[in-house]
């Protein structure tokens, strides 16, 4: 049986966690049990579901301190952004347990005499959960604790460097809730594949990317199974000649190294109106300059390592590979034991470059010149994804004409493109999404069937 290991990325050599990987019998055990636990947990009232992820919640805020550093070891992400992962990872919880108690259909006029008609919504059984690594506690979060409010159970299977933080998750899940309802199986696509084809899993909601997204979609699909995937990114910041600069310059720096980069929100093209172009590349260069790379253990680190040494030879490639002129960074840190690269700013000339059109999951953005509103707007709208865009301007108009025109499933006026508010829809357009959006109260539209009902 193989083990799956996770190492800290600060430290390679230094093993983080080990578990076996989950055969198909596990998972078709886990699969059965869940099926039966899942219709008592969905016969509970609400309410009570929405004490239990009360519980839940507080039982992972008595180790909130120890997940955050978990979190950083793990998977290498700033203390202060760890800490603040946990944070929203108990809120996300707490949101749903209220969330449980809003109405859960609507009544319509009937057709007949006396006669009601309304529709309920209804839970839709076993879903399986694909996680990645980069948000290793709030994205499995943001899927369980709406799948599980609405009466769903779940099987979860994480990104392998994240099988320590998942590990925990579960362990508080399975101490708390009850038996059968949360399980964790550990391994890679074999495993997540014996998942997507169960014959007792309803649903799969997946995060990753377009690639592997596009491969689940349409295995689930091929045997009638929903699915929810939120997927790759290239997100666009633009920087219009009217907007507070210092302020965009380091909001856009923050969204470009922010977890190094490495969110599916990161802000990876920079698009300057005329007349800004130089000044405002030198703004942000010398603001992503100012970051300090390094242990994303201290508290001082702005920007820690790659997730593993395949992630950081693939984000140099890329910018091996751009024809634009570096105008900062583009190259290893040297003297650190881990994976890092410095922040990286490349001016590009062609919108058909490497960092124009390709997710490139690190540091590193590619600043394009727009010579008009309307070109900035046509090229924050070129290439396939269409996750998040952000715009700065102090011109009402303008913002919302972005608002409007660009082919994205979030906008921010004067903000990052990274992060995210859990009581709002989560989730992309075009090539970046399938399928309904996440969070908020968009995310019963996954997790729940509708049934129509007639009295007469
Ligand atoms: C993500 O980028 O995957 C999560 C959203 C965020 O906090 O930026």
């Amino acid at each position: 049986m193989t083990d799956i290991v996770s190492r800290n990325p600060a430290h390679p050599l230094v093993e983080i966690a080990r578990r076996p990987a989950s055969s198909a019998k596990d998972v078709d055990e886990a699969a059965r049990h869940a099926a039966d636990a899942q219709r008592a947990w969905a016969r509970l009232p609400a309410g009570e579901r929405g004490q239990a992820l009360m519980a839940f919640a507080d039982r992972l805020s008595r180790e909130a301190d120890s997940l955050a550093a978990l979190i950083c070891e793990e998977v290498g992400k700033p203390i202060g952004e760890a800490r603040a992962e946990v944070t929203r990872s108990l809120d996300i919880l707490r949101y749903y347990a209220g969330v449980v108690l809003l109405p859960d259909g609507e009544t319509l006029p009937a057709g007949t005499g006396r006669g009601w008609l309304m529709s309920r919504r209804y839970p839709v059984g076993v879903i399986g959960m694909i996680t990645p690594w980069n948000f290793p506690l709030a994205i499995p979060t943001w899927k369980v604790a709406p799948a599980l409010a609405y009466g769903n159970a779940v099987l979860l299977k994480p990104a392998s460097p994240a099988i320590g933080v998942a590990q925990r998750f579960a362990a508080a899940a399975q101490e708390i809730l009850p038996d059968g309802i949360v399980h964790l199986l550990t391994g890679d696509r074999d495993v997540a594949e014996a998942i997507i084809d169960h014959p007792s899993v309803s649903a799969v909601s997946f995060t990753g990317s377009t690639a592997v997204g596009r491969s689940v979609a349409s295995r689930a699909g091929a045997r009638g199974v929903a699915t929810q995937c939120e997927m790759g990114g290239q997100n666009a910041s633009v920087v219009l000649r009217d907007c507070d600069l210092e302020h965009a310059a380091s909001t856009i720096a923050a969204a470009i190294t922010g977890y190094a980069g490495q969110k599916c929100t990161a802000t990876s093209r920079v698009i300057i109106e005329d007349p800004l172009g130089d000044a405002f590349v030198d703004l942000l260069a010398d603001r992503l300059q100012a970051l300090k790379v390094g242990d994303p253990a201290l508290p001082g680190t702005g920007v820690g390592p790659l997730i593993d040494a395949t992630a950081r030879e693939s984000v140099l490639a890329a910018v091996a590979r751009s024809s634009g002129r570096t105008i900062t960074g583009g190259t290893a840190v040297d003297g650190l034991e881990g994976f890092y690269v410095h922040p990286t700013l490349v001016d590009v000339r062609s919108s058909r470059d490497v960092l124009v059109e390709q997710e490139v999951f690190g540091p590193v953005a590619a600043v394009v010149r727009a010579r008009s509103r309307e070109e900035a707007l046509a090229l924050a709208n070129h290439g396939s994804y269409g996750l998040v865009a952000s715009v700065f301007t102090a011109d009402l108009e303008a913002a919302m004409t972005f608002c409007d025109e660009l082919q994205v499933g979030m906008v921010k006026i004067n903000s990052a493109t990274t992060g995210a508010d859990f009581h709002a829809p989560f989730g992309g357009s075009r090539a970046s999404a399938f399928g309904p959006h996440e969070q908020g109260l968009a995310a019963r539209e996954f997790f729940t069937q509708t049934r129509t009902l007639t009295f007469t």
